[in-house]
């Protein structure tokens, strides 16, 4: 009989060539998925325990497997394993291994399972604690900017729309709209959780399988919450692998937004912020540069987790049921996407530690453009009876005359304004003023300094 020898591929009796030298160089995946090791040996522990229970397997062969795998995840860990690119990824490279540490009873681990339920088994596992290490690391972030907005509820800036001055806001305000973003990016992540939760184990290669396997071990297990319904589905689906790519391109693009404001504010035009020395670069032409690499590479950085986004829906596109091996790339596009993700977060903490408002210069800003014009009107709705449309012409009269006697608001004087509507008192004056314009916005969710302190305090208890 024919022998199918260790260090030969598993199905060289059927395939007797080499296959083409170029692909084997590139068709291997070893160097990406040898990070799901520890998710791989994992899996095939539950899945000969399960195998044993089932009267599938001896108890001494299932012994001898799981003795093997550990042995294996400790020479994994230490760099003490070898991974060969001819067994072309981690699945082949650890049965390989099982051999020569076993023998010929390691045969039996790939009884009712095959690498299409083994790999997304690993992968779901995997999405499941990097999951839970991004909403970690979001959660620094969420406090970082809390303690930012703490220390500025009584930081006045003008508040943007089209980037001119619009009305005056809080800093805490604004940076506690960053902290609305990344709870909701919490939550997208936690989201997709549930189908996470399914187990694919048990479905092999896309039929299901003889043997009497009980998938519902495997599911407590390997800490799944159910089994998957459709075997030709679960080893096609990798909807999962888009719900993850999508929440990271949506929490990088939060980061670059932030990203981008800050740079703004940093250019020597808006002078709004300072950044220290640990998150700025020099240029090696320009001696008195200091720039804003950091919050650049953040910004940038959205455009690759949309393009591994874009990347997987162009595998998935129009292919057809079930396994292809289209679908091997999905591994490095996850990986690279999350330490993108990562790495970002980590910045951006450092970010936060490292930049000062320049609060002379904000409220120096938020002085001109005639930000408390709304307030004008507002406040003529309210005293002098007037629809808002009728004040807001009004006021809009007030922001001409302003104009052309070149003064700000404050600068104006009673007589002046009486030009406009003679009705007007000494009261109007005070509506000029930036903290009573920030303090009137006590509508829920508005930018009053007491409605930013009790969202702060929401948002501390939260932790
Ligand atoms: N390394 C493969 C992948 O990630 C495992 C599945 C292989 N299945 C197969 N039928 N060739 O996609």
């Amino acid at each position: 009989m024919a022998k199918n020898k260790n260090n030969q591929a598993v199905w060289n009796i059927r395939i007797k060539n080499s296959t083409s030298a170029i692909f084997q160089k590139v068709g291997n995946s070893i160097d990406i998925d040898k990070r799901l090791y520890r998710e791989d040996i994992t899996g095939s522990i539950a899945h000969v325990e399960m195998l044993f229970k089932q009267k599938i397997i001896s108890f001494k062969v299932k012994n001898k497997i799981i003795y093997g795998l550990n042995k294996i995840e400790k020479e994994i860990s230490n760099k003490k394993f070898e991974f060969k690119k001819k067994y072309e990824d981690i699945h082949i490279n650890i049965e390989k291994r099982l051999f020569e540490i076993i023998g010929e009873e390691a045969g039996y681990i790939h009884t009712a399972r095959s690498r299409n339920d083994q790999v997304i088994t690993d992968l779901k596992i995997w999405i499941r604690s990097s999951t839970k290490e991004i909403n970690i690391l979001i959660d620094k972030v969420i406090n970082s900017t809390l303690k930012l907005a703490e220390k500025n509820i009584n930081t006045i800036m003008p508040g943007f729309t089209h980037l001119k001055n619009a009305q005056a806001v809080s800093l805490a305000h604004y940076l506690m709209a960053y902290v609305e973003m990344f709870n909701r990016d919490k939550k997208r992540f936690i989201n997709n959780l549930d189908n996470l939760y399914e187990n694919p184990l048990g479905v092999a290669a896309l039929t299901g399988t003889s043997f009497n396997i009980d998938r519902n071990y495997t599911t407590k297990k390997l800490g799944f919450k159910k089994p998957t319904n459709n075997s030709i589905d679960t080893v096609s689906d990798r909807d999962f692998v888009l719900d993850f790519l999508y929440s990271v391109s949506v929490c990088s693009m939060h980061i670059s937004r932030i990203a981008e404001e800050l740079i703004i504010w940093n250019s020597d035009a808006f002078n709004l912020i300072n950044l220290s020395d640990k998150v700025v670069t020099g240029s090696s032409i320009m001696p008195q540069k200091k720039n804003p690499d950091l919050l650049e590479y953040l910004r940038g950085k959205s455009g690759t987790t949309y393009g591994n986004l874009f990347s997987m829906l162009t595998i998935l596109k129009g292919l057809p049921l079930s396994y292809f091996k289209d679908l091997q790339d999905d591994k490095e596009i996850i990986f690279k996407s999350n330490d993108t993700l990562t790495d970002s977060l980590k910045i951006f903490n450092e970010i936060l530690k490292n930049f000062t408002p320049n609060k002379k210069q904000m409220l120096k800003l938020a002085r001109s453009g005639y930000i408390t014009a709304t307030d004008i009107a507002d406040y003529l709705v309210k005293n002098h009876s007037m629809s808002f449309r009728k004040a807001y012409q009004k006021t809009a009269a007030i922001v001409n005359l302003a104009e052309k006697k070149k003064k700000n608001f404050d600068e104006l004087t009673l007589e002046e304004l009486k030009k406009v509507d003679s009705k007007l008192t000494n009261d109007v004056l005070k509506v000029f003023d930036l903290e009573n314009s920030v303090n009137s916005k006590k509508s829920y969710a508005g930018t009053s300094f007491d409605n930013i302190k009790k969202m702060i305090m929401k948002y501390k208890k939260q932790k």
